[in-house]
């Protein structure tokens, strides 16, 4: 399988804090990837990191044979490739669902308004919002609105999408209509990284799973062996916490 995300080495200090100690992964095209971990481990900071939104302080992330990392790296045209949803949502909230798909598409891909139009709307239809288009995002529901960012994401055809714990602002009987546009999205072959704490999510769709703490990589390995049977007694006691919930 060729390489999709090349994390080489990967280090992020913010000050004294060392939020990743030295991070080194490999991402297969189409692969899906759950991160779990507990809190402040730094699953964030690693997908930050990995479209640049972070500068790591050292280390080389490489995403489709191209190394973010090099100097002369043009990271807009790099950044045009990942798509990235957050827990917030992170809509705009002056603009209509259709203009929050639409914008970037004609900002940075420079569309036409009509072209445009279209690819939101058929991503808006594919998440099951295309009714919205004209709304405001404060006039849906979380789930609505983070299947709204999912669309918006997609309309720029990325190859790599990273998700930040996608269903964690939402009330339970939301989360599983987000679980299911991501799931598709999966089964379509896309490449994806999330963390996420669905655990029955990652044993179901994870293809590998990655327990980070303390800003490194504890334990990798299919879903049911790193969930199921961890080796660490980190990821036995992260798991017994969340399973205790
Ligand atoms: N911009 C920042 N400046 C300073 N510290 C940060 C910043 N972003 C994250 N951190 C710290 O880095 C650590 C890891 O954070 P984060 O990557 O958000 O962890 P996680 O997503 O696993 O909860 C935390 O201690 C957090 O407070
Ligand atoms: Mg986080």
């Amino acid at each position: 399988m060729p390489k999709q995300v090349e994390l080489h080495d990967l280090h992020k200090h913010f000050g004294k804090l060392e939020v990743l100690q030295g991070i080194d992964l490999t991402v297969e095209r189409g692969e899906v990837v759950c991160v779990i971990g507990p809190s402040g481990s730094g699953k964030s900071t690693l997908l930050r990191c990995v479209n640049l939104l972070e500068k790591p302080t050292r280390g080389k992330i490489v995403v489709d044979d191209f190394d973010l990392t090099h100097r002369d790296a043009n990271l807009d045209l790099a950044r045009r490739s990942i798509g990235m949803v957050f827990q917030q949502f992170n809509l705009f909230p002056h603009m209509t669902v259709l203009e929050n798909v639409t914008v970037a598409q004609r900002k940075v891909l420079k569309r036409g308004a009509a072209e445009a139009e279209r690819t939101a709307l058929d991503q808006l239809e594919k998440v099951g919002v295309a009714e919205k288009a004209a709304q405001y995002p404060s006039k849906l529901s979380g789930g609505q609105q983070q299947r709204v960012a999912i669309a918006r994401a997609l309309a720029m055809e990325p190859d790599l999408m990273l998700f930040d714990e996608p269903t964690s602002a939402l009330d339970p009987e939301l989360v599983g209509e987000v679980l299911r546009v991501m799931r598709r999205l999966a089964d379509e072959g896309m490449t994806m990284i999330v963390v996420t704490h669905e655990m029955a999510f990652a044993k179901e769709v994870a293809d590998r799973v990655i327990f980070m703490d303390g800003g490194v990589i504890v334990e990798q390995g299919p879903p049911r062996e790193v969930l199921e049977d961890p080796r660490t007694d980190r990821a036995k006691s992260f798991l017994q916490r969340v399973l205790e919930v």
